[in-house]
């Protein structure tokens, strides 16, 4: 196990009806601005019920409210909500919805002191900032989140990814000043959720957890263990909640995981991969394909291309994770090959696609997601910094 230093202060606060909670978490005499999507918050009763818990007798918090951040948060929009936190001198942010509001939130809590002379947020310089990964940034707005779409582990960590379109750029930062204060997992309110982003959150989790897994062994027994766990409960939750949407303990269970999988827990001490998640955002920022959507796109063939390099994993992913034993009769390429199709077919049951085919895309879209890898310094790839800009392409030739 190589040496590391675990740190995470986020106060989780789970379980049905904990949105009152609310009332203790936000300080009683903050500025607050709440922070949500396209609509669902308002829809399904959520917001209501966040600003009835702010708006206590014994409280003289004021409310705002900034609604409109996009799937796949749009730095053009964050900059709006950038300029309210001064206008209207914001002291907690409190982001209700999926990893989009979290991490845009989380962006805009950085970003909202590079004010410039007229009181406005310097886009050129938040601009800056997001292309360096925020790592400059020494300040920070308060913030907290309520989750409504268990997925990206936002709630837990100290990361985000913020799609900027007329740049054709979606680029994540990390900065541990972003990490929220507390976040609200109510598995209740992940019910409203269509079909589609279950779906999505479960992928999402899976190959968060594959990221930080399948790489080489360390003999790290407890990272290890704990992320076969995750993935073998998504797996099985995933497929209860395709035949039982309405089961709360099944919700329940996807929450926690899908949490539990990037709050940085299983990838202490490990190498880490992450060339999925990186191709992955060329396509969603060129293709607007929903996220994890991108990721069952790519993660089979990242398993192909990458099965030398990654091979002791590979064994024990297909031991531990599937079940799969290694009989006489069977090589270790057949063994792996074998992981790789029940990891397709985990995913195609789930409804999610697992080659740029069924995301109505054909060799034609390979290059320019190479050219994009170039642009944004992709270049250098993978737990060995080996995957370049040929090895990115052979993955999408697989993927086609
Ligand atoms: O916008 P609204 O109307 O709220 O609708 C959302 C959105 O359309 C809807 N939704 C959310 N909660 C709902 C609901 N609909 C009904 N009922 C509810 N309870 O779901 C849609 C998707 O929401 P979004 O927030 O985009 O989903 P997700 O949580 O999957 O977040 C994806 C974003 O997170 C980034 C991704 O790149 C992508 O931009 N990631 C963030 C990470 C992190 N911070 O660590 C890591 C991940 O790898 C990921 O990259
Ligand atoms: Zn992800």
């Amino acid at each position: 196990m190589n040496n590391f230093q675990y740190f995470n202060p986020v106060r989780i606060v789970f379980g049905d009806g904990q949105i009152k909670e609310l009332s203790n978490l936000v300080p009683n005499h903050a500025r607050v601005l709440i922070t949500y999507g396209g609509g669902s918050a308002q829809r399904t009763g959520t917001l209501d019920e966040v600003k009835d818990a702010l708006n206590t007798a014994d409280s003289t918090r004021e409310v705002f409210e900034f609604g409109g951040i996009e799937p796949n948060p749009e730095f053009t929009t964050l900059m709006k909500a950038a300029d309210m936190v001064n206008e209207h001198h914001i002291d907690f942010i409190l982001a209700v919805g999926g990893g989009s509001v979290i991490d845009g939130s989380k962006f805009v809590a950085l970003v909202s002191h590079l004010t410039q002379d007229d009181g406005t947020v310097s886009r050129d310089q938040a601009w800056e900032a997001l292309t360096s990964y925020t790592r400059n940034i020494d300040s920070a707005v308060d913030l907290g989140a309520v989750l409504t779409i268990p997925a990206t582990g936002s709630e837990m960590n100290s990361g985000g990814v913020i799609n900027y379109s007329e740049r054709k750029a979606k680029l994540p930062f990390g900065n541990p000043l972003a990490y929220p204060k507390f976040s609200i997992l109510d598995p209740t309110k992940t019910l409203t959720l269509p079909e589609r982003q279950v779906m999505n959150g479960v992928a999402d989790a899976f190959v968060h957890v594959m990221e930080q897994y399948l790489t080489y062994p360390v003999n790290a027994k407890v990272q290890d263990a704990f992320a076969e766990s995750l993935l073998k409960i998504l797996i099985s939750e995933g497929q209860a909640v395709k035949a039982n949407p309405e089961d709360l303990e099944v919700r329940k269970n996807i929450m926690w995981t899908a949490t539990m999988a990037l709050n940085g827990l299983i990838g202490t001490g490990v190498p880490q991969d992450w060339t999925t998640h990186m191709i992955g955002h060329e396509l969603t920022s060129l293709h607007s394909i929903d996220h994890a959507r991108t990721l069952t796109i790519v993660l089979p063939s990242v398993m192909r291309e990458l099965k030398d390099s990654k091979k002791d994993k590979l064994l024990q992913y297909a031991r531990n994770v599937w079940h799969i034993s290694s009989d006489t009769t069977k090589d270790d390429d057949a063994i792996i090959e074998e992981a790789i199709v029940h990891t397709e077919r985990f995913f195609k049951d789930l409804g999610l696609p697992v080659n740029l085919a069924d995301a109505n895309l054909d060799e034609s879209a390979i290059e320019p997601i190479v050219q994009q890898l170039q642009a944004h310094g992709m270049t250098k790839l993978g737990e060995h910094k080996t995957n370049d800009l040929e090895v990115s392409r052979r993955i999408l030739q697989r993927a086609a």
